[in-house]
């Protein structure tokens, strides 16, 4: 009853200090003048936060408010928080609804077929652009349950699985700061989703209500880096909905060209969840992650406010928003980073597959060989991106930035002569272009999205390699004949960045050590039973990822791209950065305003009752 008092209050507040739809998009107001209702609600308000007590397998959790909870907001306070949010509230739909007669969501009936939008759901369910425009979903569906799948039986049954319930289409800070308030207050399981893109499931939720941040789509550059940090190059400075092409695309049109740091996808973040976990790719190599080139957040805290976060306001919080875990720390509604000057670059591609040789062992030396020039390739300034699965190996691309035609073929040629003695066929092309970027979209395939997996991985650390990489080639066959699909990048993150520069990110430090970072993907259908979803769980953590595991036991994952269930996950992502990663947790949000599933200060967080509801053991 109080509670809702105070939400009221908190609501009404909201209005009349003029956080509503009226505000600018970007730039971004000052921090002073935009506390708006964050000194209202933060602290007394924890009195009364509301709790559902529920016992599970043996256990007591209270949890956070879903429909159908005492303390779930009821149709008054949702309009108020709609009108806070200058009307951008929604209910949330799964996107193949369309194909169904009814959508049983969590808050009552629709009638949802239309067979126009339907046939384009049906067409598009794998297309990465379509799932990441819409506003909830998950690109890999295994973290939505899988419940409604396009169908051609309108009849069939499409329930709400996992993805959320309603969400905030943001399209202002206020509306980011109306929708943590509100959801703080309310104790609802809150979601910054920006493309959808996480392999973990940790961009949808059972329950809960959703902040997308796609409107925040603003590019701006300069020559020139005035704040702290002992910088003075050149920048970029993005909105929190900015993906990668189009970041790229901005700085390519410069005059010379420009390049960040970005993952070998285009479709990714940049603002989002990529900084938060590190953000590799081809450039990782020369400038170490995403993170590594951070200057300057905008963020929005638990309490509500907007803070600036760089190496002078804020480091503290700076430092645990590059690469101390995605949705954290606070909501970052605009980064700045380091831009360099775009180079001439080549590439080569290979492949050795049951097109070339018959023989699955020497398809397999093939694959040894080929891994054991990982070292030699990271230290020479390579990214190489390859996959195995079958046993086959796709290689596409080696990556020579600033090195020409003639310098990457040097630096592969001793493979080449070895797959020549072995006597394996093997094909391979080879191309040089003016610039990385143009290497970039010619050569870096797009991924299909809409399909279900689970996804796992591990790093090797250079020590290992050197000591163990015959038993690291037979964890690739255990995985393999386990049913895992094998994706490997070959990239040291710091190789090329001063050794005085890696600790002022808060990735796990021994990825400065690490030559190939390996995601493990075992495809599961996302609706299989319960029983066969937890083998495939087992069989990841223990079989798949543990076999590499005990090959490169000095080795690290990578949060964004790993089994977020295997244990000691906190030494896995973040090694001794730990420690301090869970006192900034408690620091900035000490009541678990955010939650993804094994960041920094979760652990006695879950989500009992079936992977649905979000609980915290007591
Ligand atoms: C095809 C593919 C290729 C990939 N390639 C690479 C690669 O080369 N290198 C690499 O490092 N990673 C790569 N990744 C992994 C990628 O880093 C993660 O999927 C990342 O989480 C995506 O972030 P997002 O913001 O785009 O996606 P989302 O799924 O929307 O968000 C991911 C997480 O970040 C949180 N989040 C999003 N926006 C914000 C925000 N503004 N503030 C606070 N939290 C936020 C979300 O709540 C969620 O927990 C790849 C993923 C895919 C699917
Ligand atoms: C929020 O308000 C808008 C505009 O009035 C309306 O279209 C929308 O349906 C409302 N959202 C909810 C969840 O009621
Ligand atoms: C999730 O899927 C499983 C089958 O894998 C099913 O048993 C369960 O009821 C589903 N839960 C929800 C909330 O959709
Ligand atoms: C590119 O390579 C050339 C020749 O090796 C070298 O002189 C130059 O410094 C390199 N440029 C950068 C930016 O790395
Ligand atoms: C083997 O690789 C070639 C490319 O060199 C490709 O065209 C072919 O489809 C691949 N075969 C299989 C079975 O994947
Ligand atoms: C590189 O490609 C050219 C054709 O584009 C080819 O003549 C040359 O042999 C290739 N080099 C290698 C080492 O594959
Ligand atoms: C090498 O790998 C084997 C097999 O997994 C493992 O038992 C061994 O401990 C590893 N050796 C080292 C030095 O890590």
């Amino acid at each position: 009853m109080k509670s809702s008092i105070f939400a009221l209050v908190s609501g009404a507040f909201l209005l009349a200090s003029g956080v509503s739809a009226s505000d600018e998009l970007l730039p971004l107001p000052e921090e002073v003048s935009a506390q708006s209702d964050a000194l209202a609600t933060a602290s007394f308000l924890d009195w009364f936060t509301p709790w559902v007590k529920r016992t599970w397998q043996g256990s007591n959790y209270q949890c956070k408010c879903a429909p159908g909870d005492y303390c779930w907001p009821g149709e008054w306070k949702w309009q108020l928080l709609n009108l806070t949010v200058g009307g951008n509230l929604r209910v949330s739909i799964p996107p193949a609804a369309s194909c169904y007669n009814t959508f049983q969501g969590p808050l009552g009936n629709l009638n949802t077929y239309d067979a126009a939008k339907c046939a384009e759901v049906t067409a598009n369910f794998a297309d990465e652009q379509y799932q990441i425009n819409h506003p909830t979903a998950g690109l890999w569906t295994y973290f939505t349950n899988d419940t409604c799948r396009p169908t051609t039986n309108p009849s069939d049954s499409c329930t709400n699985g996992y993805y959320p319930v309603l969400y905030i289409q943001a399209k202002t800070i206020g509306h980011i700061q109306a929708g943590i308030s509100f959801a703080r207050d309310n104790n609802l399981r809150l979601i910054i989703r920006n493309t959808g893109h996480d392999f973990l499931g940790r961009s949808v939720g059972w329950g809960a209500l959703v902040i997308n941040t796609h409107s925040f789509q603003s590019i701006s550059t300069s020559n020139k880096w005035n704040g702290p940090g002992g910088y003075s190059g050149s920048t970029i400075t993005v909105g929190a909905g900015v993906r990668a092409k189009a970041a790229l695309q901005h700085l390519h049109g410069l005059n010379p060209p420009k390049i960040m740091v970005t993952g070998e996808c285009a479709t990714v973040g940049v603002a989002g969840g990529l900084v938060q976990g590190g953000g590799h790719g081809p450039w990782t190599n020369r400038e170490g992650f995403l993170a590594d080139t951070a200057l300057q957040f905008k963020v929005i805290t638990a309490d509500g406010w907007l803070r600036t976060a760089n190496a002078a306001v804020n480091p503290d919080l700076f430092w645990a928003l590059k690469g101390g875990g995605p949705a954290s720390f606070g909501v970052i509604v605009e980064a700045t980073y380091k831009t360099f000057t775009d180079l001439p670059s080549a590439a080569v591609s290979l492949d050795i597959n049951t097109s070339h040789t018959s023989d699955i062992n020497q398809i397999w030396e093939a694959i040894r060989i080929f891994h054991s020039y990982a070292t030699h390739w990271v230290d020479n300034g390579l990214y190489v991106y390859y996959e195995i699965f079958g046993p086959m190996l796709h290689v596409q691309p080696f990556v020579g930035i600033n090195k020409t035609q003639a310098e990457l073929q040097t630096l592969i040629q001793p493979l080449f002569d070895d797959l020549n003695t072995l006597g394996v066929g093997f094909s391979t092309s080879n191309r040089t272009y003016s610039t990385f970027y143009d290497l970039y979209f010619d050569l870096f395939e797009i991924e299909a999205a809409g399909s279900s997996a689970l996804t796992g991985g591990w790093s090797i650390s250079k020590q290992d390699h050197a000591a163990n990489a015959t038993a690291i080639v037979d964890a690739f066959k255990t995985m393999t004949s386990s049913g895992a699909i094998l994706v490997g990048h070959m990239w040291n993150a710091g190789g090329g960045l001063p050794q005085s520069q890696w600790s002022k990110s808060a990735v796990n430090p021994v990825f400065r050590n690490v030559v190939d970072k390996i995601i493990s993907v075992v495809p599961i259908a996302g609706n299989a039973p319960l029983a066969d979803k937890a083998e495939a769980q087992q069989r990841l953590t223990y079989v798949v990822d543990g076999a590499l595991r005990a090959a490169a036991p000095r080795g690290a994952a990578y949060v964004n791209e790993a089994d977020p269930f295997q244990p000691e996950w906190q030494t896995a992502f973040w090694g001794t950065n730990y420690p301090e990663l869970l006192r900034l947790r408690r620091k900035w949000d000490p009541k678990g305003v955010f939650y993804a599933v094994s960041t920094p200060g979760t652990e006695a967080w879950t989500q009992i009752e079936e992977g649905t509801r979000l609980c915290k053991k007591i």
